[in-house]
């Protein structure tokens, strides 16, 4: 299905090249210094890097961090490095991840641990992370240097908070939901506003405001991505779909149902249930009714409060930044379907 945007639409949907167009050059350099970093002396390393890092993906947080550095003193000697760093970030992350949701596709091609098994994989992003410390590094900025070594801490307890409350119908709270999302997801988009702001010297309200618009599209982009997870099909997306539930992450959609009927509900009866035979019937049902338009809709509006309050915080930073392109990127986010 296509998510459909709620209420106005402030900006036409546009495609992500036209979205770039403004930083189109630098992007570029961006996707040169990844290919940099795919190269090795060690030829086992060089066929791995080469094969996560050529994949394409959608480069929405280098592109966030680069047009929020347009809001000061822009020097593409420092910001190419650092939005290089934050997609070689969030691209171990993923490495990462799909080696804990055991997933075989990404990105529309074969996962690294499907190709190269979990301990080379769990090798290849520890590596990643250090490079991207490296490439970030090289900006010689050292509060830049210390928010990249920051988000990692928090994006690694949003992923373990994750696990470690699989099946627990106790973490399906909005209050537990956010968390997890904001430190998985939303940290990184946050730093990709800030850290674009803080390299071209912005002044703190301006670096607030960026790191606020990022950190609530992040949590959009996020419960986008956990609406897809039950509404999309793998073609669409590029990585398989339907696991969230089935590995006992709770997401909005069952998150909603749960608090609908907090007595007795389809999801409750799946966590119960999951130790027993017929397990997959119980499953199916919480499915399905997580599906449901009006628990789609309903969390369609949640992405719409956390869009519209990244607008807001862009509107409060100053107009000489390229406020049209990160509204755009905004609306992509809420609208996207892929
Ligand atoms: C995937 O992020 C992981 C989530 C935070 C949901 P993206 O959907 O931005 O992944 P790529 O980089 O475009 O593949
Ligand atoms: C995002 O969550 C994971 C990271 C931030 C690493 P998901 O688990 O939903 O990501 P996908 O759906 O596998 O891309
Ligand atoms: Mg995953
Ligand atoms: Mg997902």
């Amino acid at each position: 299905m296509s998510i459909k945007p709620i209420g106005d639409t402030l900006v036409p949907m546009t495609t992500l090249d036209q979205l770039y167009a403004p930083i189109a050059d630098d992007l570029a350099i961006v996707e040169d210094t990844l290919s940099l970093v795919a190269q090795s002396d060690f030829l086992p390393l060089e066929a791995m890097l080469n094969q996560v890092l050529s994949r394409g993906g959608k480069r929405l947080r280098p592109a966030i961090s680069l047009l929020c550095g347009g809001f000061g003193d822009y020097d593409a000697d420092t910001q190419i490095p650092l939005a290089a760093s934050i997609e070689l970030l969030h691209t171990a992350t993923l490495v990462h991840d799909d080696v804990i949701d055991s997933a075989d596709t990404r990105r529309g091609h074969v996962t690294a641990n499907a190709t190269f098994g979990n301990p080379a994989s769990v090798m290849l992003g520890d590596y990643m992370f250090a490079h991207a410390a490296e490439l970030v590094a090289r900006t010689g900025h050292i509060g830049v240097i210390r928010l990249f070594a920051d988000t990692l801490m928090v994006m690694a307890k949003g992923e373990l908070a994750q696990d470690v409350s699989a099946f627990d119908a106790d973490s399906g709270t909005m209050r537990d939901y956010y968390r997890r999302i904001h430190g998985k997801t939303a940290s990184l988009f946050a730093t990709a506003g800030a850290g674009g702001a803080m390299m071209s010297a912005c002044d703190a309200q301006t670096i607030d405001s960026l790191r606020e618009y990022g950190r609530s599209i992040g949590m959009a982009f996020q419960i986008v991505d956990d609406i897809l997870d039950f509404c999309g099909t793998e073609e669409q997306l590029g990585k398989p779909v339907g696991g969230d539930l089935s590995a006992g992450t709770l997401t909005l959609p069952a998150i909603v149902l749960m608090e609908d009927n907090p007595d007795d509900n389809p999801i409750n009866r799946f966590l119960d249930a999951r130790e027993e035979n017929g397990r997959g019937e119980f499953l199916d049902q919480a499915l399905e009714a997580a599906r449901q338009p009006s628990i789609v809709e309903r969390c369609m509006e949640t992405v719409e409060q956390w869009r519209n309050r990244g607008l807001d915080a862009l509107h409060a930073a100053p107009t000489n930044g390229p406020r049209e392109q990160l509204t755009a990127i905004a609306e992509f986010v809420t609208q996207r379907d892929f």
